[in-house]
């Protein structure tokens, strides 16, 4: 008997389980559609910049022209991280994965945050820590990718929008008007997503009256697993093991025999189309044309259409984001990286919003372990 059949209420992977009500996101799956506050994630990609998103997401509305000016220049005052956050990354071995960068980077600054000792419901700490952890993401990924290529950190210029800092660090060269609107179209997209892993991670860290660096962290962690974010570097990994258009119907039908999970498909709120893998595809094949490079598309579109009639299975965000970042030259191993640099704008809202009315997350579980074992002394086991 299965464990759901024994117990009705137990639902594995909490899969349909309620967690929460939230006012900042909505997955609709019938019309594979996605909100953030009311607004559709493509309008917010096609017309408003990261920067407006985080706003409407932190803030919880769009801002008009001199409050979005005045969060810029909050960000590009708040971009620069004290020096031993960049002792602890030079600390690490070299081969370390830019994702623990990342957390080992917000566990370092955390205690520097002028707002660090206040109680974790002060919501106006909160919302100015969010708006530096924001600033700092960027910074943490680019620099801390550029400590461990050998190479010093750079100091952030003042004009970049979030997008620009990071490919300014991580190539040291003033980026293109095309990648920078790439990358700042995906960082709309990845942005927010009700409850997944890890902003679910991170509420339950807070929801403890923890603070909101140890939530960011908790989220980074949980972000990390190739069933989450870490998906867009497999699904990558992936298509270059293929590696031709020529293979790819083969490799995949032999995958599914034997039984694999496909990296980059897949959801469990969507059960048709993922919306921002619905944006996301035209801009990675729009840029295969551009760069010559049209075989990842090709060897995609033979995965998809054989997913979808096999399977009955659609790639989610971490599919076209995956050839789209390889395609602008970005290392595979920042691609989940670039994700947290969206995402905690996504997270510091849920935090925000869990700690406005919080209540300790707590679910329970069902022991089947044995009872009644007598003691036995340790001379005698
Ligand atoms: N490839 C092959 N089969 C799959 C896949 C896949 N990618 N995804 C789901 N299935 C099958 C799975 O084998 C299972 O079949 P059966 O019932 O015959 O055993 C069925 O679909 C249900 O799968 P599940 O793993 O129980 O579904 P879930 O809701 O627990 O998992 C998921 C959702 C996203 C973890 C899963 O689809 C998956 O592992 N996908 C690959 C990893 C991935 O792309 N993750 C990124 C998620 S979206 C962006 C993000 O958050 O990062």
């Amino acid at each position: 008997m299965s464990a759901t059949t024994t117990y009705p209420n137990y639902s594995p992977g909490l899969e349909g389980v309620i967690g929460g009500i939230t006012t900042i996101s909505e997955i609709v799956s019938e019309t594979s559609t996605l909100i953030y506050r009311g607004y559709n994630v493509h309008d917010l990609a096609s017309h408003g910049s990261f920067e407006e998103t985080a706003y409407l997401l932190i803030h919880g509305h769009l801002p008009n022209q001199a409050e979005l000016d005045n969060f810029k220049h909050i960000l590009a005052e708040e971009r620069q991280v004290p020096g031993s956050v960049y002792d602890s990354i030079r600390g690490l071995p070299k081969s370390v994965h830019p994702m623990d960068i990342a957390k080992v980077g917000f566990a370092t600054y955390a205690p520097y945050d002028p707002d660090y000792a206040a109680p974790a419901t002060d919501m106006e700490a909160n919302k100015r820590k969010a708006v530096r952890i924001l600033a700092k993401a960027s910074t943490i990924v680019g620099n801390g990718h550029r400590i461990r290529m050998g190479l010093e950190p750079l100091t952030p210029k003042h004009d970049h929008t979030i997008a620009q800092n990071f490919l300014y660090l991580m190539t040291g060269n003033e980026p293109d008007a095309q990648t920078t609107h790439v990358l700042d179209s995906s960082l709309t997209l990845y942005a927010e997503h009700g409850f997944n892993a890890s902003t679910f991670a991170c509420r339950v860290t807070v929801a403890t009256l923890s603070d909101l660096y140890s939530g960011i962290v908790s989220g980074i962690g949980t972000l990390k697993g190739p069933l989450h974010g870490g998906a867009n570097e497999e699904a990558m990994h992936m298509l270059i093991q293929i590696g031709d258009p020529g293979n790819a119907d083969a490799w995949i039908r032999d995958a599914l025999v034997n039984k694999k999970k496909i990296m980059g498909f897949g959801h469990r709120e969507y059960k048709k189309r993922d919306p921002r893998a619905i944006y996301m595809t035209k801009i990675a094949k729009e840029l295969c044309e551009k760069h010559g490079q049209t075989k990842w598309a090709q060897i995609a579109d033979i995965l998809e259409n054989v997913m979808e009639t096999e399977k009955g299975i659609y790639p989610n965000v971490d599919f076209p984001a995956a050839y789209a970042y390889y395609v602008l030259g970005i290392p595979i191993d920042l691609y989940t990286p670039i994700f947290v640099v969206a995402r905690v704008s996504g997270w510091s809202a849920h935090a925000l919003e869990q700690l406005s009315n919080n209540r300790l997350i707590r679910p329970s579980c069902i022991y089947e372990g044995p009872s009644h074992v007598p003691f036995v002394p340790i001379a005698e086991r």
